[in-house]
């Protein structure tokens, strides 16, 4: 019995094995699914249980695992356990056991090639845990198409009895439509008893975790499951098409949410790819071919799309347009206008009422209030007051190529910029400053000054007619030649 001494929870996650399947240079656990990957959901997931602890184990391209894992820091401390060779899932939570020589508690442990798995999900396991008092509880789902699934074994009575992997399982037990999702609840450290007891004489010479709970049954400790009414929330990925059909089935939740709950049109329900950690406002429309995925938040009453990437961490204020265009980690005031065809590089930041137009990119740059560029710039390492104008084919010079330098440029209150000139940063436009088209500008442009650096412009009276009279007897004289 669960002396149910100790609210006290962590969650090991397997994710040391190869996924032979997926044919793949990279670890199964860091391929993406909607912007993030396999291994990234399931920490998030697990975060919401709000446990003392994470433990991963790793194995294959454990370092790459590793890495992402240090790049990535979650809510919840996490530590990494290599296992190598891989013997198997039991083999796997036997790397961790050392280190729970002082947890007396919950321990959830889940396989991590589970993308769709919430939070939510692993709260009813561990509530059905609890409340039953259990020592070993797991999750269960009914599926038309058992695959290679383990199958959850049960008496006469209806009482959970074992697991039995595909390899190892008969005619009659194949024909067993209640599978597992490899996703448990133990009694720690009572279960530990459970891991000197795994024998690898299976069709796989593998130490299999699923054996624990026959290990439950024959000991008569309590087992408990929690059913998912719906098999996909738990399917694993093991090749790239299921790891294809988990993009569409979160695509549709996120969408269906968005549509149901947020009030957000979306047009083309196929044709649109948003996460599920995407936020979007009340009466916002998303037009057709858009991909949004990141930390992203969208105000009320925006048009998005089509055809727009947004990715990374993504601010929309309310009002705002975004059409044809591409942002990645940049924030966008309300009542903004952006696109067709625009480029919103990292730490871009767009105050209220901005417009940037048709091929323009800006990239690490502030762009004050009622500020316009609306064709054809380049805008990089620049601050950009409020009422600015930024004439067509702007080009701010940031780079040299020598130094690999950048530099900045900074364009003061109402200045405005006349077409095809180029701004060689380091360099300031004061207040009110003009730059007249065609300008080269490489010093200060004091406040409310015109600074143009163009040859001034000669006229050659009737020179286009002699020129041409010219050619035209040239063409004579050729013909009479012949
Ligand atoms: C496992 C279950 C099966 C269940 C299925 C659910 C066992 C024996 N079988 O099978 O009952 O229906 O998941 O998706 O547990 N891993 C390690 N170390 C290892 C082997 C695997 O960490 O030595 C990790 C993998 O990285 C992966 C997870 O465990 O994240 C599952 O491994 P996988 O080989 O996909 O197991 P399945 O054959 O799918
Ligand atoms: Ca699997």
């Amino acid at each position: 019995m669960n002396d149910g001494s100790s609210e006290r929870t962590r969650v090991v996650l397997l994710a040391a094995g190869q996924g032979k399947r997926m044919k793949s240079d990279l670890p199964k656990v860091l391929h993406e699914v909607l912007g993030k990957t396999i291994l990234g959901r399931l920490l998030t997931a697990s975060d919401e249980l709000k446990p003392e602890h994470i433990h991963v184990v790793i194995g294959h391209e454990a370092e790459k695992v590793e890495k992402f894992i240090q790049d990535n820091p979650s809510a919840t401390p996490v530590s990494t356990h290599l296992q190598k060779p891989q013997l198997g899932t039991g083999h796997a939570l036997m790397q961790v056991a050392p280190s729970l020589k002082d947890f007396s508690g919950t321990l959830v442990v889940s396989v991590a090639d589970t993308p769709l798995l919430t939070g939510g999900t692993l709260k009813a396991l561990v509530d059905a845990h609890k409340k039953s008092n259990a020592v070993v509880s797991l999750l269960t789902t009914d599926v038309d198409d058992a695959k290679n699934y383990g199958r959850i074994v049960r008496n006469e009575k209806g009482d959970v009895t074992g697991i039995v992997e595909h390899k190892d399982a008969t005619e009659a037990q194949r024909a067993i439509k209640e599978i597992n999702p490899a996703i448990y609840c133990f009694a720690w450290p009572q279960v530990e008893a459970a891991l000197s007891t795994l024998k690898n004489d299976n069709q796989q010479k593998e130490y299999y975790l699923t054996d624990v709970i026959g290990w439950a049954h024959k000991n008569s400790h309590k087992i408990a499951y929690s059913k998912v009414p719906d098999w996909r929330e738990v399917a694993g990925i093991n090749s790239r098409l299921e790891l294809a059909e988990a993009m569409r089935l979160m695509r549709d939740i996120t969408i269906n949410n968005l549509a149901l709950e947020s009030g957000v049109t979306i047009v083309d329900t196929q044709g649109t790819w948003i996460a599920p950690e995407v936020k979007i406002g009340k009466d916002t429309v998303v037009l057709p071919g858009c991909h949004l995925t990141g930390e992203i938040e969208i105000g009320q009453n925006c048009t998005i799309g089509p055809n727009t990437v947004m990715k990374g961490v993504v601010h929309v204020g309310d009002n705002s347009s975004v059409a044809q265009s591409l942002v990645h980690n940049s924030d966008i005031g309300s009542n903004c206008k952006v696109g067709p065809f625009s480029h919103l590089r990292e730490h871009t930041a767009l105050h209220d009422h901005v417009k940037v137009g048709n091929f323009v990119e800006i990239k690490k740059s502030i762009i004050n209030s009622k500020t316009n560029a609306s064709h054809l710039s380049y805008i990089g390492d620049s601050t950009l007051g409020s009422g600015v104008n930024i004439g067509a084919g702007t080009i701010t010079a940031n780079y040299d190529h020598i130094t690999k330098k950048k530099e900045r440029t900074t364009i003061c209150d109402g200045a405005s910029t006349g077409s095809n000139s180029v701004l060689v940063a380091p360099v300031t436009l004061e207040e009110g400053s003009v730059v007249a088209a065609g300008t080269v500008v490489t010093k200060t442009v004091p406040k409310g000054s015109l600074a143009i650096t163009r040859t001034p412009q000669k006229n050659y009276e009737g020179w286009a007619e002699e020129r041409k009279k010219k050619a035209e007897a040239a063409k004579l004289e050729a013909a009479k030649k012949g």
